[in-house]
């Protein structure tokens, strides 16, 4: 279902659609973040990374209960903004031979994502407070929260944990 077809006629269905957008970018990311913990150095960034995956999971059983509490079926709608989004990262972190570098473009990557989740989730708060799904306010809120608590520690780990000074020092 594309965002410019006549599917979507009310408020209501542009809602269900930007969360079954979230839930597909969600699971996105669970099968995305092994792979770059995988590729990680940094000690502080690959638990950042783990933490994050098993908060990754939680958000998306928070989901599950904003489509029961809406009475729809879960599911997800394939999102070419995350599938870029990853895509990107997945090309860069490959191409970069050190492994400090990588580091850098590891962070860069994931923190390009949680912008993303961050704006989507601001956005459907925003829908879902308008349309009087208090509940789903409150499970969205959580997932918020934890994406922007997951960028300031990317943002600690480049700027305060080393990686961007190793990675500029790197030959
Ligand atoms: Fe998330
Ligand atoms: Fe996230």
């Amino acid at each position: 279902m594309g965002i410019f077809t006549k599917d979507i006629k009310t408020m209501e269905e542009l809602f269900l659609h930007g969360l079954q957008d979230i839930y597909y970018a969600e699971q996105q990311i669970t099968k995305a973040l092994p792979k770059m913990i995988d590729k990680a150095t940094n000690r502080d960034l690959a638990t950042g990374l783990k933490a994050h995956l098993e908060e990754t999971n939680k958000q998306i059983e928070r989901l599950d209960k904003v489509f029961q509490k809406l009475d729809k079926k879960p599911s997800g709608t394939r999102c070419p903004a995350i599938d870029g989004l990853i895509e990107e990262a997945d090309e860069v972190t490959g191409e970069a031979a050190d492994k400090a570098v990588l580091d850098a473009a590891i962070i860069a990557g994931a923190q390009a994502v949680e912008h993303y989740e961050i704006c989507r989730y601001g956005t459907l708060i925003a829908w879902a407070e308008k349309l009087g799904h208090e509940e789903a306010v409150r499970f969205l809120t959580t997932n918020l929260n934890e994406e922007k608590a997951a960028n300031t520690k990317l943002n600690n780990v480049a700027l305060r944990k080393g990686v961007n000074t190793k990675a500029s020092t790197a030959a």
